[in-house]
C-alpha cells in the first residue's frame, strides 16, 4: 500500500471515533500542520520521476481534500453538540419580574439653559463659563461698581472671608471681565451659570441662575441690543410677536442702562406671552461703560457694545408654568418627574426647542 493510502486509511478511522475538540485539532495539525504527514508528502513531489508525478500529486490532493472535509464535518458536529448541551442546561425563567428601568429627567433650569444657548449660538454667540467663587475685583471693581454701592453690602453678598476678597458671584457679569481680559475684541459671548445673593422668598432664592450676554465690536449700538433681545425672546417663547419695552435704569457697568419688560396676559390661569397689557421684568442691559472697557484694556474709541443679564429661573417659570421658584431647588423626585425633560430630546432650533 502506498504511503498516501496508508495515511488516508489510518486517519479516516481515527476521525470516525468519538473525539473532543482538542483531539480533532491535534489530528488536523498532525495532517496539515507544517510538519504534518500530508505536508511532508507534498515535499516529496519534486523528487518523484516525471511519469509518476502527476498520479502521485492527484492522489495526494484527493486524500488531502477528503481528510479535510472529514475534519470540517467533525468540527461542526462538536459545535452543534456543545450548543445543544448548553440549551438543555440553561433555562430562562420567564416568570421572573423584569429589571427596573429608570430614566432620569433633565431639570427645567438645565433645559432652559440649553434652549438659551441654542438660540444665541444660532446668531454667533460663543458660550463662556466663569467660577461661582469670584474675587471682589471681577465681581465689582472692574465692573465700575463703587465701594459704597449697596450691592457690595454684607447683607446682600455672601463673602467667603472677612477681608471681602472672595465672594460667591452676585451676577454673571464678572464673566464679561474674564472673557475680555483673556483675549482681544471683537467679543460675542453668553455666559450662563449660578449666581448668589442673600435673598429668600417665593420669587427669590439665595442661589439662582443668570445668563450674561456681551457683544463688543466696532460700531455696535443700542439698535443691535434691541434687535438681539427681540429675536431671543420671540425664539425662546416660540411666539411670532412680542411686546417688549425698555425702561431706563441704572447699572454701574452700563451707560445708558435699561431694564426690559415683556407684555403678557393671564387667560384661564395661564400666562400668554406677547399679548395683553401687563408687564413683566425679565432682564437688565445697556451699553458697556467706557470705564469697564478701560479696565480690560479695550479702546472704547474703537470698540463699543452692549451687555445684558437675564434671569434664567424666571424665564423657565414663565415658559413652563411653574409658580414657586423654591420647588426648583428642593430636589423632589416627583416634581422633577412631572416638570423634567427627556434627556434624549436635546433642544435645537430646527426641531423645535421644547415639546
Ligand atoms: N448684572 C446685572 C444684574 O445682575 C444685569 C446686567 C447685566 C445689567 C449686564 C446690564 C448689563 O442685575
Amino acid at each position: 500500500m502506498s504511503d498516501i493510502k496508508k495515511i488516508k486509511e489510518e486517519y479516516s478511522i481515527r476521525l470516525d471515533n468519538k473525539l473532543s475538540l482538542a483531539e480533532v485539532n491535534q489530528i488536523k495539525s498532525d495532517l496539515l500542520g507544517k510538519t504534518g504527514v500530508i505536508s511532508l508528502e507534498f515535499k516529496k513531489i519534486s523528487q518523484i520521476n516525471e511519469s509518476e508525478r502527476k498520479k502521485f500529486a492527484a492522489e495526494l490532493n484527493e486524500t488531502k481534500n477528503i481528510l479535510q472535509e472529514k475534519i470540517e464535518i467533525k468540527l461542526n458536529e462538536i459545535k452543534t453538540l456543545e450548543i445543544n448541551e448548553r440549551l438543555s442546561k440553561e433555562k430562562i425563567d420567564i416568570t421572573l419580574p423584569s429589571r427596573p428601568y429608570n430614566k432620569g429627567k433633565i431639570h427645567p433650569v438645565s433645559q432652559t439653559i440649553d434652549e438659551i444657548s441654542s438660540i444665541f449660538s444660532e446668531i454667533g454667540f460663543n458660550v463662556e463659563e466663569g467660577p461661582d467663587v469670584e474675587n471682589e475685583y471681577n465681581n465689582f471693581t472692574a465692573l465700575n461698581t463703587p465701594d459704597n454701592h449697596p450691592a457690595r453690602d454684607m447683607h446682600d453678598t455672601f463673602y467667603l472671608n472677612n477681608n471681602k476678597e472672595k465672594l460667591l458671584r452676585t451676577h454673571t457679569s464678572p464673566v464679561q471681565i474674564r472673557t475680555m481680559l483673556k483675549s482681544k475684541p471683537p467679543f460675542k459671548i453668553i455666559a450662563p451659570g449660578r449666581t448668589y445673593r442673600s435673598d429668600s422668598d417665593q420669587t427669590h432664592a439665595p442661589m439662582f441662575h443668570q445668563v450674561e450676554g456681551l457683544h463688543i465690536d466696532k460700531n455696535i449700538n443700542m439698535g443691535h441690543l434691541k434687535g438681539c433681545l427681540n429675536y431671543f425672546i420671540k425664539e425662546f417663547f416660540e411666539v411670532d410677536k412680542i411686546k417688549m419695552r425698555f425702561r431706563p435704569s441704572h447699572f454701574p457697568f452700563t451707560e445708558p442702562s435699561a431694564e426690559v419688560d415683556i407684555g403678557y396676559e393671564l387667560k384661564d390661569g395661564k400666562i400668554l406671552i406677547g399679548e395683553g397689557n401687563k408687564w413683566l421684568e425679565i432682564l437688565g442691559c445697556g451699553m458697556v461703560h467706557p470705564n469697564v472697557l478701560k479696565n480690560v484694556n479695550v479702546d472704547s474709541k474703537i470698540y463699543q457694545g452692549y451687555a445684558f443679564g437675564i434671569g434664567i429661573d424666571r424665564l423657565a417659570m414663565l415658559k413652563y408654568g411653574i409658580n414657586d421658584l423654591r420647588a426648583f431647588f428642593e430636589c423632589d423626585y416627583r416634581w422633577l418627574n412631572h416638570f423634567g425633560f427627556d434627556p434624549l430630546d436635546v433642544p435645537s432650533n430646527y426641531r423645535g426647542l421644547s415639546r
